[in-house]
């Protein structure tokens, strides 16, 4: 059977501490070609632990994840992961920071050079390509993990809270590139926000989890036209209904 779907997980169950930690169980999603998945859920309900498992850092205790089709097992060269907490060596510069995946996948110096410039530049780091991750602030470390992953140019992106430690400024900033990247190259991407208006102004749909043991509270789908712009989400009519709704399904869940 043929399917846009590029991403599904299937009634995956997470277990930790000898089995006596639920993070998830029977947890089921998917994302189609292109589109934009945004997650929300309250903190430590398994957010973090099912990206990993989508990009094949941890195996599940149940069920499965597939990527085109294929269970996973380990990362693959067409998915990038942008970490929550930034993932970076602390013994390389940004610029070997950025480069790093690049090199791994064994791509070419010169498109390696290329590359790291555009990314640097795309997030706002000319000047500090000869730092150290110590010697930047945490919403600078965070746009050298976001640089890295966007360098491989991957066709599937796993974003856990990418903009999460950027001020409110620049995340509008990067949102907007975020989505100025999609409307030219539309790509897979599954999205981890705190942010309700995030998730409203990036996603195709939102998942809205339960806390843990996490499953799926509902999916929503954001009826707002591409281009988008954030002003434009947030001006939009349907903002305001798709953001109480949101709260209303994280709130009953607080009150529960
Ligand atoms: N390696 C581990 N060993 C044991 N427990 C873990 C491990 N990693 C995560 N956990 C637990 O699993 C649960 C889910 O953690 P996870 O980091 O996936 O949550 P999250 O939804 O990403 O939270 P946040 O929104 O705060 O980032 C938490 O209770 C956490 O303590
Ligand atoms: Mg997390």
């Amino acid at each position: 059977m043929a399917t846009a779907e590029r991403v599904v997980v299937e009634r995956a169950t997470k277990l930790y501490n000898a089995g006596t930690l639920n993070v998830f169980s029977e947890l089921g999603l998917s994302v189609r070609d292109r589109e934009t998945v945004c997650v929300l859920g309250p903190s430590g309900c398994g957010k973090t632990t099912l990206l990993r498992a989508m990009h094949g850092l941890l195996s599940l205790d149940g069920g499965r994840i597939l990527i085109d089709g294929t269970p996973v097992r380990g990362p693959r060269r067409n998915v990038a992961m942008v970490f929550q907490h930034f993932g970076l060596m602390p013994w390389k510069r940004v610029r070997a920071n950025v480069a790093y995946g690049l090199e791994l996948a064994g791509a070419a110096q010169p498109t390696i050079a290329e590359r790291v410039r555009r990314y640097i530049d795309l997030v706002g780091l000319v000047g500090f390509e000869r730092a150290f991750p110590h010697e930047l602030s945490g919403g600078m470390q965070q746009r050298v993990g976001l640089a890295r992953a966007l360098a491989m140019e991957p066709d599937i992106l796993l974003m856990d809270e990418p903009f999460g430690s950027l001020d409110a400024q620049t995340r509008e900033i990067m949102q907007d590139e975020l989505l100025r990247i999609y409307q030219q190259d539309p790509r897979t991407m599954v999205f981890i926000t705190h942010s309700i208006e995030e998730a409203i102004a990036l996603g195709d749909r939102i998942v809205v989890l339960t806390a843990r043991p996490a499953r799926v509270r509902e999916t929503l789908v954001v009826d707002i036209p591409r281009p988008r712009t954030v002003a434009g989400v947030i001006a939009h009519p349907r903002f305001l209904e798709l953001r109480d709704h949101c709260w209303r399904l994280l709130r009953e869940r607080v009150a529960a």
